[in-house]
């Protein structure tokens, strides 16, 4: 097994891609810490269910005081933190706008989530992994934000932010051998992508197929491969790449 011995915490594991991340690296011997605003019981259920184990922790990715517990709630039950997934974001319930007319309250609660949380959570859980001699931080960022989706420049500009932020994160961290990537996915068919593009989404998914070179929409599944290989120590020499996931959509 690929991440025997490792603790990985995951943010936004109440459902979707985050839990689908939680259930394959715990398939991998990962020890899970399953983190979110919402209930993480199915996922550690579905952990369970499959051998392996994890315990969910009540996190605001926004607050400092919340991720610098979700980080003390991991050493408590497991004594290290080897790998964090910044995966928790404000995306399904996004309202789209052309840019002159977004929300400005959404605006800001867009980049308290999904930028400022990126760097609390993992302001949170780098002594630890100092400690532990190093670790893997994985930054989910979006093909939005390479592509320039439009009627959503909140988001957009958001993961934007998260693509420099590992670029930045992996140089100051890599002298403690702590590995810093992100892995940016097309459209993948999760309950969040259905509400994000409500009664447009049979003829997103058609259009977002037919810009792949592999010219099917994603599922989950299609995530978790690269995401245990970049938390594992086959990827120990990589870092600050953006990872594309999309079926050939973007060539970086
Ligand atoms: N699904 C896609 O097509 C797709 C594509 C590209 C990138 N992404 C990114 O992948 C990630 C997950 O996507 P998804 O489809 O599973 O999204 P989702 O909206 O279904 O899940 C996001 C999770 O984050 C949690 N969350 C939101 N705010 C939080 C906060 N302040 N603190 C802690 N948890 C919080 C939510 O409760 C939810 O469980 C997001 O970062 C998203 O931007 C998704």
């Amino acid at each position: 097994m690929q991440l025997s011995g490792k603790v990985a915490v995951v943010t936004g594991a109440a459902r979707g891609l985050g839990r689908a991340y939680c259930e394959a690296m715990a398939q991998e011997g990962a020890l899970i810490v399953a983190a979110d605003l919402n209930a993480c019981d199915e996922t550690i259920a579905a952990i369970e269910h499959k051998g392996g184990r994890g315990i969910a922790v009540a996190v605001d990715v926004a607050d400092s005081e919340s991720c610098e517990a979700m980080a003390a709630r991991a050493m408590e039950a497991f004594g290290r933190v080897d790998v964090l997934i910044n995966n928790a974001a404000l995306y399904a319930g996004l309202k789209g706008a052309r840019f002159e007319q977004l929300d400005e309250a959404q605006w800001d609660r867009v980049m308290q989530v999904n930028v400022k949380g990126t760097w609390l959570a993992s302001r949170a859980v780098v002594e630890p992994m100092r400690s532990g001699g190093g670790g893997s931080i994985i930054n989910i960022t979006s093909l939005a934000a390479v592509f320039g989706l439009p009627y959503g420049l909140d988001y957009v500009a958001s993961k934007a932010a998260v693509i420099g932020m590992t670029r930045g994160m992996a140089r100051e961290l890599g002298a403690d051998q702590i590995r810093v990537n992100a892995v940016a996915p097309s459209a993948v068919m999760t309950e969040g992508t259905e509400e994000f593009f409500g009664e447009k989404f049979e003829r997103a998914k058609a259009v977002i197929a037919s810009n792949q070179v592999i010219s099917r929409n994603l599922e989950p599944e299609d995530l978790t491969g690269t995401i245990v290989y970049l938390a594992s120590d086959a990827s120990r020499l990589v870092t600050g790449q953006t990872h594309m996931v999309d079926g050939g959509s973007w060539f970086l």
